[in-house]
């Protein structure tokens, strides 16, 4: 491959180039040196809580940093409850839970975990997974068969896409939450079991899935929606039901997912449903099935978590004053957050090598944002993204604003 490095991204290294399938395409490993200056804003190390402000190595030092990248939306992975409920479940329950749950990685507290999620959501039951992805990949390819239809929107979260790969169904997409879009990818799979996959909030674009327009068209034509609330979950709705409660449409999802990893601050996914379709996904959703469940120190710090969310309902509103502030702050800079209407913000760059120039600069500037490159996003798009959380102060926000205000205003207009 003799092209110019900076016209390659990751979609160009998927044909084997060797004999030996266990070693990486030496056109990859060539592009990984050339672009190490850039790739090196991955995999940052933190070493320090995920809060407001925390600190990372950047360069080799300790730098501390404002952060815009953590999905603590309510911050509760630090919160001294959380803590203290972690210390407890690690001193009655030990470490691991050691076992699938469906063998013996059960434990009293996943149970009251179960119960906890099922109610707060007013299901029948729902089911723990020890990840989001596998939760999302799981349920999808626990349900879906080799005759059904999976209709995604284009910009669903791979973990959705994977389960439907996974499944062997037909998969056909939809324009990002265009209705009219999927109107047409329904009409055109007639006659098969059809499932819409939609998202509460788009973990990319930071914009909340249209779902009375999504639903409407479905129920138009009988088919069943799924909705990936992943990182709507607790930070979204009066009660932080998620985006399904924002919208008022609860009703229509037969099931809701979710996960652990963004507003409560911890690890895992879950399903919440009718007791019949879950008492079948147990047993058909490999990721359940075939692998540990979560360490009991976690689902003690979930369930703390999942109290601390209902009983402060004022953290909400903290991160939607945060969002809002934000939003219109960096509108007032003329800077690009594309369609995003939440906590979740695309800074739009458009230009790969750009984006990597000014990510370090922010970064020696002390604000800390994460890239976000094709093909994650379309190549006009690559943005920075930015999560605002409840635990920000004005303080924090303002000086966030100032350091993307003299790194990216003065380059924009130098590059107009
Ligand atoms: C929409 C969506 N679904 C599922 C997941 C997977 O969740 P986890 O990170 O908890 O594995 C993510 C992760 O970011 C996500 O954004």
């Amino acid at each position: 491959m003799n092209e110019d490095p900076a016209k390659l991204s990751l979609s160009n290294f998927l044909a084997g180039e060797t004999d030996d399938p266990l070693q990486a395409p030496p056109s990859f490993t060539n592009w990984m040196r050339v672009g190490a200056w850039a790739a090196n804003l991955y995999e940052p190390e933190l070493v320090a809580t995920a809060d407001a402000r925390t600190t990372i190595s950047y360069g080799g030092q300790p730098k501390s940093v404002i952060n815009l990248c953590s999905y603590n939306y309510l911050g509760l992975a630090n919160h001294p409850e959380v803590i203290a409920a972690a210390h407890e479940a690690l001193r009655t329950h030990g470490l691991g839970a050691c076992g699938s749950p469906m063998l013996s990685g059960m434990t009293d507290l996943h149970r009251e975990l179960e119960r906890r999620v099922a109610q707060f959501l007013q299901r029948e039951d729902a089911m723990i997974f020890n990840s989001g992805f596998g939760g999302a990949l799981g349920t999808i390819a626990g349900l879906l068969r080799k005759t059904d239809v999976a209709i995604l929107d284009n910009r669903s979260h791979l973990s959705l896409r994977d389960g439907a790969v996974l499944s062997r169904c037909r998969t056909e997409k939809f324009e990002h939450n265009d209705p009219a879009s999927l109107d047409t990818a329904l009409a055109r799979q007639q006659g098969r079991r059809q499932l819409v996959i939609v998202e509460g909030i788009y973990s990319m674009e930071g914009d909340f899935g249209n779902l009375p327009e999504l639903l409407a068209v479905a129920d138009s034509h009988g088919a069943k929606v799924f909705i990936d609330e992943a990182h709507s979950m607790l930070a979204c709705g009066e009660h932080g039901r998620g985006a399904a409660e924002r919208f008022g449409v609860q009703d229509h999802f037969p099931l809701v997912y979710g996960t652990f990893s963004k507003a409560f601050g911890a690890l895992g996914g879950f399903v919440a449903g009718s007791k019949e379709t879950l008492q079948y996904l147990r047993f058909y959703a490999h990721p359940y099935v075939y692998s540990c469940a979560l360490p009991p120190v976690v689902i003690a710090a979930i369930l703390k978590a999942l109290e601390i969310g209902i009983r402060k309902p004022e953290l909400r509103t903290q991160l939607w004053e945060n969002a809002d502030y934000f939003h219109a702050q960096l509108g007032g800079l003329g800077i690009d957050t594309g369609a995003s209407t939440t906590y979740i913000m695309p800074i739009v760059i458009g230009d790969r090598e750009r984006m990597y120039r000014l990510g370090h600069e922010l970064r020696r500037r002390g604000l800390w944002v994460a890239p976000v490159d094709y093909p994650a996003v379309p190549q006009h798009r690559i943005c920075f993204r930015a999560c605002v959380t409840a635990k920000h102060t004005r303080a924090d926000l303002d000086e966030a604003l100032n350091i993307l205000e003299d790194t990216l205003v003065p380059t924009a207009l130098q590059n107009a």
